[in-house]
């Protein structure tokens, strides 16, 4: 099996077929998804409602999500970690995202980091990417802008917000970012990103013609109390499997 790098993700866009990414959040769920031999595994500041139980991306915080990069990084030996750097630990300035991006890299032991948005963080990659820290972008719906978004919807429905989405992913490639992740943007314009970046494009609500897909663990499982998003593409309701294997426990227990 081999060791994912920034270089096989990078390939990877002219391979001849999509490649799958998806969330991990501790120890044991990356070594199932490493054995799976899937190329990238992203601790997805999703983790703040999958795992600390908030209700949107934006509560988690550097140190929690240190703490499960590091569980994580332990059991992929070959899946790419990329981390996700949760909301305002890169915004504020330059050193303090340097800081917290290096945090992850030493101490997390992940290979690179995700930020969220375009143009307007360009200047972010550049920085990250010349202190030799590799980073994946993210554009469309950014739910680290969830309140100014006002919701989780579609993006770049209309003409005027398409070209924006173009232009922040061409600015990203040109920064530097190894890949971008496309959320939540029609089909036809990620295929056109697709089309026109050289670097990978990793979708997600956004069609089947990016270069790869990825989606988030517990949704793929249905391992969560609430209703997965629309684009989710759940296996299995393990949600209710695990909660039956428990009440069965319970049960054994209590009758000796
Ligand atoms: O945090 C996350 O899980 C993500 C993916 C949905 C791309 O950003």
């Amino acid at each position: 099996m081999i060791k994912f790098t920034i270089q096989h993700i990078k390939d990877l866009k002219f391979s001849k077929k999509p490649f799958p990414a998806i969330t991990a959040y501790d120890y044991t769920s990356a070594q199932i998804v490493d054995e799976a031999q899937i190329p990238l595994i992203l601790v997805g500041d999703s983790a703040s409602m999958m795992v600390y139980g908030y209700d949107t991306t934006i509560p988690v915080s550097m140190e929690e999500m240190l703490l499960i990069v590091r569980s994580v990084t332990r059991g992929a030996k070959h899946s790419l970690v990329v981390a996700d750097m949760p909301f305002l630990s890169y915004q504020p300035s330059i050193e303090e995202m340097l800081k917290n991006a290096g945090l992850f890299i030493k101490k997390g032991r992940a290979s690179a980091v995700k930020i969220e948005g375009g143009t307007h963080v360009a200047k972010h990659v550049g920085a990250l990417v010349d202190n030799g820290i590799p980073v994946l972008g993210h554009v469309g719906l950014t739910p680290q802008s969830y309140h100014q978004l006002s919701g989780y919807k579609i993006q770049g429905k209309t003409q005027k917000d398409a070209q924006k989405i173009i232009k922040d992913s061409v600015a990203l490639q040109k920064a530097g970012a190894f890949g971008v992740v496309l959320e939540c943007i029609p089909n036809a314009l990620a295929e056109k990103i697709t089309q026109e970046i050289d670097i990978p494009t990793i979708g997600i609500g956004s069609g089947k013609n990016c270069d790869g897909q990825i989606q988030v663990f517990h949704d793929v499982l249905g391992y969560s109390a609430s209703k997965p998003p629309k684009h989710a593409m759940q296996y299995d309701n393990m949600y209710t499997s695990v909660l039956s294997l428990i009440k069965k426990y319970k049960a054994d227990i209590e009758t000796k």
